[in-house]
């Protein structure tokens, strides 16, 4: 089995509609193309399915631009027209039954990057949505196991085990699922406040072995990019639940140490 992902880029101009963009179009920036002052949003399709013979195509990508550019854009720009006030996550369900009813049963899932850091993605299963948005922080960190000798901290840790600590600019980014219709809906602005409350305030700008007790003292863990990723999903799920009525859940959390190293919990 294999999946087949399009991305789509686009923009949403003001008095303008859902026009289907301006010579020359330029795909790779995004058609439409940004007309005064415009929004601009992605769209990731995901199908999955067995390449056809002899094409050796799972679906012709062109059929997914069309059902995003007949179908999708058109439902997004009338709600940004009409109610620009609107929760995003309550177009969800009408953008995977437009694309089902176009593309079919090879249709897997439609990932909608409202910003480059926030986005709702949905399956065919429309009852629940996938709320990702990334937060920063930065903190001081040690790699180290009290239970080892120096030498055998040295060893391991190299570098990261300096006495005094080095930095990192942190990246965090939970993704919760969302239950569609439920009242209160839980959005980006809840998220936000939990994520301040639970990971930025006590974190950003510590030193996490010496501030800390997740981290530091007698019952810390070492603050390794994993174990971060485990201590805020831990901190972060409970809330999430409880401050949405049981209507979300937090699936999982991933913490980038570098542009070159994250992990996620739970797998
Ligand atoms: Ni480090």
């Amino acid at each position: 089995m294999h999946t087949l992902t399009r991305t789509i880029r686009f923009s949403v101009n003001p008095g303008r509609g859902a026009e289907t963009g301006s010579a020359p179009a330029n795909g790779f920036a995004g058609i439409p193309s940004m007309r005064g002052l415009g929004r601009y949003y992605e769209l990731h399709v995901t199908c999955r399915g067995e390449p056809r013979s002899p094409s050796g195509y799972l679906l012709n990508i062109k059929e997914i631009d069309t059902t995003v550019h007949a179908g999708v854009i058109p439902l997004i720009a009338q709600a940004c027209r009409d109610n620009p006030e609107s929760n995003p996550v309550e177009l969800l369900p009408g953008i995977v039954e437009e694309i089902r009813r176009r593309l079919g049963g090879v249709f897997e899932r439609v990932r909608w990057n409202l910003t480059p850091y926030y986005s709702l993605e949905m399956t065919a299963d429309t009852s629940h949505v996938l709320l990702r948005q990334s937060f920063d922080f930065s903190a001081a960190h040690r790699l180290h196991v009290p239970s080892l000798t120096d030498e055998q901290n040295r060893a391991l840790f190299g570098k990261c085990n300096n006495p005094s600590g080095h930095g990192h600019n942190y990246r965090v980014e939970p993704c919760v699922a969302v239950r569609t219709g439920a009242q209160p809906a839980f959005g980006l602005d809840q998220l936000e406040a939990l994520v301040h409350e639970r990971i930025i305030r006590p974190y950003d700008h510590t030193h996490l072995n010496e501030d800390t007790a997740e981290f530091g003292g007698p019952s810390g863990v070492n603050p390794s990019v994993e174990n971060i990723a485990r201590v805020f999903f831990e901190r972060l799920a409970e809330p999430i639940r409880a401050g949405s009525g049981g209507s979300a859940s937090l699936r999982t959390l991933t913490v980038w140490e570098t542009d070159r190293t994250s992990a996620t919990f739970p797998a």
